[in-house]
């Protein structure tokens, strides 16, 4: 059993731990809380996962006092890093003073006030925030929206959805639907919503049409080319929305073209323009939202994760004046949107993201995106890429995301089997882990570090990766 600590209310919070107590505590996780994406009896493997205690700026510290560089922000969200006694201060003001109130009635101040906030930082148009509990919601409740709005005006053929394939949205139904199909879940679950369509990514590095070794930007407008096929061959009068992630990863990043003619596009046939900014926002890619980077306005923009930088949860909707008055002019039964949940707009939380978002600006967390990212991309590059013939592509280059695509060979672009699951990717993990990086080491490997890193954390991270490729080529030579 764990010892209380006497001098603390969270009473299981202390400097050290016995070997007793985190057995003890290995065992009931085992039995009782559900591991997320994996099998939970993955944390007996060796090099499996740990129990965390502890965090630190860009360090998390597990039960054995073990140190990681958090390498992915936890899930690309603690933007500002960890241990942030002001928001925990200002959160606890807030719940000492109202920690609920129903949103379907009242406002609290902190919610007013977010929403204003949200209004000034987001691209012009969008004006009025839905508040929820999750990414996977917003992505359900931005769909929800995209399709009242169209029947609210008019268009009541106006219920399909155009999303691309092989893209990550969320795990709620409708969230799957529109996204990564490829997943063998998709197999389980299906029929999920049959209003969704799909159409090809711009991916250059394994381009959908079948093209080699181009990274010019002839074949990705084909995107849009078949976008524009599929709108016509469903009936535009059908379409109501299209989603899309402003790049869904560091390894898929669009010819400038590309999003501006998407939005033309969306213009000509009357359809929402839903951007998922779940990752992409509150300075990720070097600006505070990724379509910024591509000058694009989107109609609705889904936020969650770092919009608390991962201090509480939270997801939001944020949509623009004009969906918004279309919703306000309307009379009767669907003058409302047809959505409600207890716990959006919730006061701690609502507090737990002004204050995140006053240390992003005022720490100019964007700007530190923007400069790191380029010089986390060189790295990875020079060392990486260079040295590596198991990294098969750098992605990056555009604020703090990156991705590394693993291939057994360079040449065929070939993958280890079984993703996250297979043995080479538990192996690498492990590897890595050992060496003091907290990320995930599958088929590709995501890097999304704090946004307050610096030079010596990336120098840090990419000495631990190029060490550890050096150990896991040993095991699993290139090409074989
Ligand atoms: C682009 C994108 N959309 C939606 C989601 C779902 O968010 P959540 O996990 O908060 O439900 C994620 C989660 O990683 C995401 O990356």
């Amino acid at each position: 059993m764990v010892q209380p600590n006497p001098d603390k209310s969270a009473w299981w919070i202390k400097d050290s731990y016995s070997e007793q107590e985190v057995e003890q505590l290995v065992d009931w996780w085992r039995q009782h809380f559900w591991l997320q994406n994996h099998q939970t009896a993955d944390i007996a493997t060796p090099g499996g996962p740990h129990i965390m205690v502890r965090g630190e700026g860009c360090y998390l510290y597990d039960i054995d006092n073990k140190k990681y560089i958090d390498g992915m922000a936890g899930l690309f969200l603690k933007n500002i890093g960890h241990r942030w006694p002001e928001v925990a201060q200002a959160v606890n003001e807030q719940m000492t003073t109202l920690a609920y109130v129903n949103s379907g009635a009242y406002a609290s101040i902190p919610a007013i006030l977010l929403s204003k906030k949200l209004a000034d930082l987001t691209p012009e148009p969008l004006q009025r925030t839905f508040f929820c509990g999750g990414g996977s919601e917003a992505v359900e409740i931005a769909i929800k929206m995209a399709r009242q709005y169209q029947y609210i005006s008019g268009n009541h053929m106006k219920t399909k959805v155009i999303s691309r394939r092989g893209q990550y949205h969320g795990s709620t139904p409708t969230a799957m639907a529109v996204g990564n199909r490829g997943r063998p879940a998709h197999g389980i679950f299906d029929p999920l919503s049959p209003a969704a369509i799909q159409v090809d990514p711009p991916y250059c590095y394994r381009c959908p049409w079948g093209f080699k070794d181009r990274t010019n930007s002839d074949c990705c407008m084909l995107s849009v080319k078949s976008l524009e096929n599929i709108i016509e061959g469903e009936n535009p009068h059908t379409i109501a929305a299209f989603i899309a992630t402003p790049i869904p990863s560091g390894n898929q990043i669009p010819p400038d073209e590309y999003w501006p003619q998407v939005r033309e596009l969306c213009d000509k046939y009357d359809i929402v323009l839903i951007a998922d900014e779940i990752i992409c926002g509150f300075g990720r890619l070097g600006t505070w939202f990724g379509m910024e980077r591509f000058g694009v306005d989107p109609d609705i923009m889904t936020v969650a994760k770092a919009l608390t930088g991962g201090e509480l949860p939270v997801g939001a909707v944020v949509a623009s004046k004009e969906i918004a008055d279309t919703f306000d002019d309307t009379e009767g039964d669907d003058a409302m949107f047809h959505h409600g949940v207890t716990y959006g707009g919730h006061p701690a939380v609502m507090t737990a993201a002004l204050k995140n978002l006053e240390i992003m600006e005022r720490e100019r967390l964007v700007e530190n995106s923007d400069r790191m990212g380029r010089y986390l991309y060189d790295r990875a590059m020079a060392v990486l890429q260079e040295n590596h013939p198991l990294v098969g592509f750098v992605g990056g280059g555009l604020g703090l995301l990156l991705t590394i695509e693993i291939v057994k060979d360079r040449k065929t672009k070939e993958k280890f089997p079984g993703g996250l699951q297979g043995d080479f990717a538990k192996r690498f993990t492990q590897i890595v882990r050992e060496s003091g990086l907290a990320i995930r080491a599958g088929d590709t490997i995501m890097l999304s570090p704090p946004l307050t890193i610096t030079k010596e954390i990336i120098d840090d991270m990419i000495g631990i990766l190029d060490d550890s490729f050096t150990q896991i080529e040993k095991e699993y030579p290139p090409g074989s």
